[in-house]
């Protein structure tokens, strides 16, 4: 199979737009009818027959202007029209089978759920349309569906008719006033238990809020609602962003791909980041919830006034509503441990993408599918670039060229260029040469090195970037990197360098070498670079392990000094990977115990800075891994570390109980830091009782999750009762047992796979449902260190297998699982090969969905 990459470079303005559609659905299981009529317009002068993309579609009728037409060929991809008027009504009939799409992308059933998913191309999956983002429509959506089963029956904007017919169904009308593209239609129908509330927009516009959840469910639908009201009101106090239609409905559905979706005014959501209450949502859960409610709120200006010209242009949308979303979270709770939870995605997850085959560009160039282009460079990085504008326009000159984006461009459908060319209008820096972070994929890594000369008393602290070659880009530019920077003198009293800085702490680095002297002030200086993590690079520094120590007690910025104890841990677990763990000095250990006894009265930045970097944010800054060994080098360095402090860390988790749950900042924090306490004492025997304690005397979930990562870490025979207590407890709660199941999945154990085996016979799994699929399958192939890696390919040769099943059904859920498969270059060349094997076996399946076959060609290139 050769498939052919879509490329920025050919973008084409569409030679018909529509302007209008009006669809009318009868829903029915295996057989909906969908009529649509179009209006059509030709754009240009050329005589180009009207090419309409569809997929998996039973065409049934065709008419221009209420005439049969016939001058027309279905492709594989769609419909051409030959020989078309300059502007008509077009009406077509088609015929899609809701029940049999375990895709779900277009128009699925699950659960007794109608739902649809149209990003990126799922409109083309129910009608034949021009499904791209640059045509913007008005839609008029009428629904006629059973009465009985499908109360509720929603589509975007508001209800305008609605009524009943004497065959025991009804119907209603919706209309949106807002031109819109495909992408962002939505219909859904069901039976939900419903939520309302109302909110009231500064100006004054009361806008009814209705949140539709499974039966039964409505208590835990409770905090999302309040959520969304927080959203919106952030909103127009942060931007001056108002809602703009008078309804605004979210509905939470079981079977999702992702995890959610802005469709004007009817955002479709995976119940996952929905529901949330004290006994079944940990605190991560009710963060969650808030941020991807904030998330598709926000779109409703960040993509869906303003939207996107192409898919190219995706990190357009996201990347920016990401960036909103996190400053709203870091507004909502706290900001370092905000900062510190992204950083974290970028190190493991976005790293790892850059340093792998499918290396793109936030902006990427070529596409072959584009669901495999809803990445954490997209999106995560997408979001870093935006906040390095942040930091160099600061706080107003962003605010006023967000003004000035949507002055612009309200309602139309814009490139990655608009938007840098409206921030540049609003302030006089000049954006030209940091507009490269859209066209350049891959990390930059910027070194930090001294040089001391004793007869001039003068010291120069040398910065250098390096762009290294990419899988995708072989050519590298010096990059525009923003980076905050702090200087320490020997007593931890700050200096400034003799010049060079862009501003107080930020210096830009816009060559490969940029240097800062500091004259008289000796030789003993620590650069702390990288505050608040100012841009998405690696950083390597000549820092000694006590200068690490140094920066912890003395630097003003938190992110810096959280930094400074990973580095530090970094390199201790590197000495125990070399085998030599006898360099870590007495001073290293007592420093790191002071570090943590300085730290009790914060239990923030305690609870981030007692958690060891993970497994895959080490392999980022290493090459030809020796996967079990460094596995082996963190454990025994945690357990070591356990040890050492184990007395400071028994008074720690005694202090940090709190009496009744609440999630809110403080308790959040103090609840994390005492879980984290208890992973690492699950090193030591001690830790049994505390495990069991905490685990029968729990009220919520984070608690009682806490205890049972513990008692994984802890021994089997311990985790295994506890989870079956848990599975007891949730066995008729699906989302909730979808804890358990990854727990079981990650479990370090000889027998793992016959384990995963096992969980997929259970009856609450269900390879249909994308959440239960993750946690199996995903949480093995993501977290299971030991299984996945298993020296003899088992685990890998595992994965393969089922994705290979799961490709025929779900190719979107199995492209994404996938990944840990493709990101072999960092390990050792034995492994590599087996890693490649595996990849190979998919690659010979002749019916490989594009999806996957975009990301295995690329990963055995
Ligand atoms: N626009 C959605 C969001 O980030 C993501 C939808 C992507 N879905 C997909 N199948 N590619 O909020
Ligand atoms: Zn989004």
């Amino acid at each position: 199979m050769t498939l052919v990459a879509k490329r920025r470079e050919d973008y084409r303005a569409p030679e018909f737009t529509i302007t209008d559609i009006a669809l009318d659905f009868t829903l029915d299981p295996s057989a909906t009818k969908v009529v649509s009529e179009l209006q059509v317009k030709r754009q240009d002068n050329a005589n180009a027959p009207l090419e309409l993309d569809g997929e998996h579609l039973q065409l049934l009728e065709v008419a221009i202007d209420d005439l049969p037409f016939g001058d027309y060929q279905q492709t594989d991809s769609g419909l051409v029209l030959n020989n078309v008027p300059d502007a008509f009504t077009l009406r077509i009939v088609t015929q899609v089978n809701p029940s049999e799409n375990k895709a779900l992308e277009g128009l699925y059933l699950s659960n007794g759920v109608y739902c649809t998913q149209c990003e990126a191309e799922g409109f083309r999956r129910i009608t034949y349309y021009l499904d791209r983002p640059d045509v913007l429509a008005r839609f008029t959506v009428k629904i006629t569906g059973d009465k009985a089963s499908l109360p509720t029956m929603l589509a975007n904007g508001n209800p305008i008719e609605q009524g009943s017919n004497t065959d025991g169904t009804h119907w209603i009308l919706w209309q949106d006033p807002f031109p819109k593209p495909s992408y962002l239609f939505a219909l859904v129908a069901g039976s939900f238990d419903q939520l309302t509330d109302t909110f009231v927009t500064q100006s004054g516009k009361s806008v009814a809020l209705e949140l539709f959840v499974d039966k039964g469910k409505r208590q835990r639908g409770e905090f999302a609602l309040e959520a969304l009201k927080r959203s919106m009101r952030w909103d127009e106090e942060v931007f001056g962003l108002e809602y703009d239609l008078d309804i605004y409905m979210i509905v939470a559905v079981d079977f999702f791909n992702m995890g959610a979706m802005e469709n004007k005014g009817l955002n479709v959501f995976n119940s996952k980041f929905v529901l949330a209450d004290q006994a079944s949502a940990t605190d991560e859960d009710f963060f969650n919830v808030e941020s991807v409610i904030a998330h598709e709120y926000f779109h409703n200006w960040t993509g869906n006034r303003v939207t996107c010209r192409d898919w190219f242009q995706l990190s357009l949308k996201e990347g920016l509503t990401v960036f909103r979303d996190q400053q709203f979270s870091s507004d909502m709770s706290s900001p370092l441990s905000n900062r510190i939870k992204q950083v974290r995605v970028m190190r493991e997850h976005q790293f790892a993408e850059d340093a792998s085959a499918m290396s793109h560009p936030i902006r990427p160039d070529e596409v072959i599918e584009m669901n495999n282009f809803y990445t954490v460079t997209v999106y995560d990085k997408g979001a870093e670039v935006i906040r390095m504008m942040h930091t160099l326009l600061g706080a107003e000159g962003f605010r006023a060229g967000m003004d000035e984006y949507f002055r612009r461009h309200d309602g139309q459908a814009v490139t990655c260029d608009d938007f840098v060319s409206a921030m540049q209008s609003a302030t006089d820096i000049d954006l030209t040469h940091f507009s490269r972070w859209y066209s350049q994929s891959g990390t930059p890594r910027v070194e930090v090195k001294r040089a001391y000369d004793a007869a001039s008393n003068k010291l120069t602290v040398t910065l250098t970037q390096q762009n290294l070659a990419t899988a995708d880009q072989s050519e590298k530019h010096d990059l525009y990197i923003p980076l905050q920077i702090e200087f320490l003198a020997a007593d931890g009293q700050h200096v400034a360098p003799d010049s060079g800085m862009f501003r107080d702490n930020l210096v830009i680095l816009d060559k490969p070498v940029t240097e800062l002297t500091f004259t008289g002030k000796g030789s003993n200086i620590t650069p702390v670079a990288l505050g608040n993590f100012s841009a998405p690079v690696k950083l390597t520094s000549d820092l000694t392990p006590l200068e690490w120590l140094h920066t912890f007690r003395f630097a003003n910025d938190a992110f810096s000094r959280w930094d400074a104890i990973q580095q530090l841990y970094n390199w201790c677990i590197e000495q125990y990977y070399q085998g030599s763990p006898q360099q870590i000095e007495k001073v290293i250990w007592q420093g790191l115990y002071e570090a943590v006894e300085a730290s009790q009265d914060n239990p923030e930045i305690l609870g981030e800075c007692l958690v060891v970097p993970s497994f895959e944010t080490l392999c980022q800054t290493r090459e030809n891994i020796d996967v079990h060994a460094l596995n082996e080098a963190r454990q025994t360095f945690s357990h070591d570390l356990a040890e050492f402090m184990s007395d400071l860390l028994l008074v720690i988790y005694q202090t940090n109980q709190s009496d009744s749950y609440a999630y809110e900042p403080a308790q959040v924090s103090s609840r994390r830091c005492k879980n984290v306490v208890l992973t690492l004492l699950a090193e030591l025997p001690l830790a049994e009782t505390l495990i069991t304690e905490q685990f029968s005397g729990s009220d919520n979930m984070s608690d009682t999750l806490g205890a049972l990562k513990a008692a994984q870490q802890f021994d089997l025979v311990l985790f295994n009762n506890l989870m079956n207590e848990f599975e007891q407890r949730w066995r008729d709660d699906p989302l909730v047992l979808d804890k358990w199941f990854g727990l079981h999945a990650t479990c370090d154990r000889s027998d793992i796979l016959a384990q995963l085996t096992l969980l997929r016979q259970h009856p609450q799994f269900s390879q249909q449902n994308p959440n239960r699929v993750r946690a199996v399958i995903g949480s093995f192939a993501f977290y299971n260190t030991s299984g996945f890696h298993a020296d003899d390919g088992s685990g890998y040769r595992f994965l393969t297998d089922y994705l290979l099943e799961l490709d025929k059904t779900n190719p979107q859920v199995a492209s994404r699982l996938v990944t840990p498969l493709t990101q072999w270059q960092h390990f050792a060349p034995s492994r590599q090969a087996l890693m490649r094997q595996q990849l190979s076996r998919l690659l010979d399946d002749a019916s490989l969905s594009k999806d996957l076959y975009e990301k295995v060609s690329k990963a055995l290139a």
